[in-house]
């Protein structure tokens, strides 16, 4: 079937175009508001569709396949086009956290409407946008209730090489390592796909899943590759209603690689929210019972180093009211830890005799804190869910707002975290939480697709290889210097920020400072410059004050940053946490420097190997 396709492509792209054009009557194209981009939709003699991008005239993707192999129907080929309608959106939204509370969505639209000999109904719904190009299938099978999917034909043939930055494909985890390869040299990767071909920044990677397994890529020439979906464990991908639409496959593009942070497509792709009243969704900066618990001096379960202990938690709760911290999480709080790698059986409700739940949520009521519920279901998914709605009626009976999840280790029977089966897992805990006003914070989730938009008590995720893989006792020290540690909570943006650290060894620190003064809850952000793997310097706005957060490689390297970003008119107080001349060697050295500043000025960042900086800046007049 895919070679069939190739050949019929590469042969037959030119005359299908005309041929298309001819039927239609309209351009089977759309191109993006500012002019540089164009998606043309192909559909070939034997009725395969494909589509092509060129960005500024020239191919960026070759002619690549599309469509969906079913059990039960054809859904790859036969079509035929019966309309093709164009439209195009310009509209402002808001949003009640996220790196910018203000979005633009201003983009073309183009829906070609097919049919096929099986009767199949397919609507191809393709968008341009200036930061890059989108398409989803919407399909209606007649006479069937259901659908099994065995194979998805989307492919991304790139027309020429470049370079890539990705981690492998995966259908368990994302915690891998990074890689830097030509993109002819990728086996398979996960999404977000991220590249750099003949000068333009781009990623691809998916909008909107729900109800349907992860896209991975997998090369199947030198410079193609073809979605590949996670499958359950009877190898089928997916199963789904004859009336169904897939998740966006998209294809984000800049000219400067910082140009895909700022972005706003996945979100855009998304729907409006479906939580009518977010009132009770805040961004918040966190501290933990947790990293005593990696260090290996406190346990999660119920003995003589037990982390989750009334006392402890009173001493937390304290320790973040005095410092302008509005959560605390514990691990280790419920029963069942001792079941951990047999059973994994846990209690979602019952705390352990020494963490008397009752009179630490009241305390933490009383000093305004925020109290954060674990949920660790050690990959016992039936479990878990039998309890979902239980657990989550009790955390809100006491005042909760917040649930960790976890999902360490395998899935029961074969499932694989990523698949069909997982993605509506994952849903489930998002919506049930939100029928009992509660945010989730996911451990090993379903990568993000902007689902946030639409259910924005969904988060925080944390998926990617974390900093917690660089703490084991064997390490000799810490891998970043403590300047950079700082800028992190800029540059990685989470509307749930924590700092993971002992309290101890935050106690009386002055350059905790900045995680006191940081307010999660910005409403303006902006990369202003990096390279993939170098260096970044980003900076966020939260009211009237403005955080900057930069990093660099192992190379030492200064940056100059013009802080037009700063309201002109206005005159700053920046404090400047900087490295050390020798934090390389002593990466807990640090510096802190104050300055008067305004938009006008210039700001040198001088960083060592691993280093970076951290500003805040706040009106002189406040
Ligand atoms: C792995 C997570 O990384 C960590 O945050 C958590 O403490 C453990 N799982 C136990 O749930
Ligand atoms: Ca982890």
């Amino acid at each position: 079937m895919n070679q069939t396709l190739k050949f019929s492509f590469r042969n037959l792209f030119l005359s299908c175009v005309c041929l298309l054009l001819f039927a239609c009557g309209g351009n089977p194209e759309i191109i993006s508001p500012d002019g540089r981009t164009r998606l043309s939709f192909v559909t070939g003699a034997d009725g395969c569709m494909a589509y092509t991008v060129e960005r500024d005239g020239k191919p960026l993707i070759l002619p690549s396949a599309l469509g969906l192999v079913v059990q039960e129907r054809n859904l790859a080929g036969g079509f035929s086009v019966r309309e093709i309608v164009k439209r195009s959106v310009d509209e402002t939204w808001t949003q009640p956290w996220g790196e910018n509370k203000i979005l633009r969505d201003c983009h073309n639209e183009m829906t070609a409407v097919l049919k096929n000999d099986d009767g199949v109904l397919l609507t191809l719904r393709f968008r341009a946008f200036d930061d890059g190009v989108a398409f989803r299938y919407e399909w209606e099978v007649p006479d069937l209730d259901s659908l099994t999917v065995t194979d998805e034909l989307t492919e991304f043939r790139f027309a020429e090489d470049g370079v890539s930055w990705s981690i492998p494909g995966n259908f368990n985890t994302y915690e891998l390592l990074y890689r830097e390869l030509p993109v002819s040299a990728v086996e398979n990767a996960n999404t977000p796909f991220t590249f750099r071909v003949d000068g333009t920044y781009g990623s691809i990677h998916e909008a909107a899943l729900y109800d349907f397994p992860e896209m991975n890529l997998y090369r199947t020439d030198s410079l193609a590759f073809k979605a590949e979906l996670a499958p359950l464990p009877d190898g089928i991908k997916a199963r789904i209603p004859s009336k169904f639409m897939t998740a966006w496959r998209t294809i984000q593009v800049g000219d400067k690689a910082v140009d895909l942070i700022n972005s706003s497509l996945i979100l855009n792709l998304n729907e409006p929210s479906k939580i009518a009243d977010t009132s009770w969704i805040k961004p918040q900066k966190y501290i933990g019972v947790w990293w005593g618990l990696h260090l290996g001096t406190h346990t999660w379960t119920m003995g003589p180093r037990h982390g989750a202990t009334t006392e402890n938690a009173l001493r937390h709760i304290d320790f973040a009211a005095a410092n302008n911290i509005q959560g605390v999480l514990f691990e280790g709080w419920n029963e069942g830890w001792e079941n951990w790698g047999k059973t994994q059986h846990f209690d979602y409700v019952k705390p352990y005799a020494d963490f008397d739940l009752d009179r630490i949520a009241a305390y933490a009521r009383e000093k305004n804190i925020e109290l954060w519920m674990h949920n660790e279901t050690g990959g016992n998914i039936p479990e878990y869910e039998a309890a979902l709605e239980t657990a989550m009626q009790r955390y809100a009976g006491l005042g909760v707002h917040a649930v960790k999840t976890g999902y360490a280790g395998g899935f029961r029977d074969g499932q694989l975290h990523h698949s069909q089966y997982g993605v509506r897992h994952y849903q489930r805990v998002v919506e049930t939480a939100a029928r009992y006003g509660i945010v989730i914070d996911a451990h090993e989730p379903i990568k993000d697709t902007g689902i946030r938009r639409t259910w924005p008590n969904m988060m925080t995720r944390e998926g990617a290889r974390g900093m917690e893989w660089n703490g084991d006792n064997n390490s000799c020290c810490i891998k970043t210097t403590l300047a950079r540690q700082i800028a992190n909570w800029v540059i990685i943006y989470s509307p749930l920020q924590m700092a993971s650290d002992l309290i101890e060894n935050y106690e009386g620190h002055p350059a905790f400072q900045f995680f006191r003064d940081f307010d999660a809850d910005c409403d303006w952000s902006e990369a202003l410059q990096g390279e993939p793997g170098e260096y970044i310097v980003v900076v966020r706005r939260a009211d009237d004050s403005f955080f900057l957060g930069a990093g660099t490689n192992d190379e030492p390297r200064t940056l100059t940053q013009k802080l037009g970003f700063l309201k002109s008119g206005m005159t700053y107080t920046a404090t400047i946490y900087a490295d050390a001349p020798d934090s390389a060697e002593n990466p807990e050295n640090y510096r802190i420097e104050k300055r008067t500043v305004t938009s006008a000025d210039m700001l040198e960042i001088a960083m060592t190997a691993r280093g970076g900086q951290a500003v805040t800046f706040v009106p002189v007049n406040e």
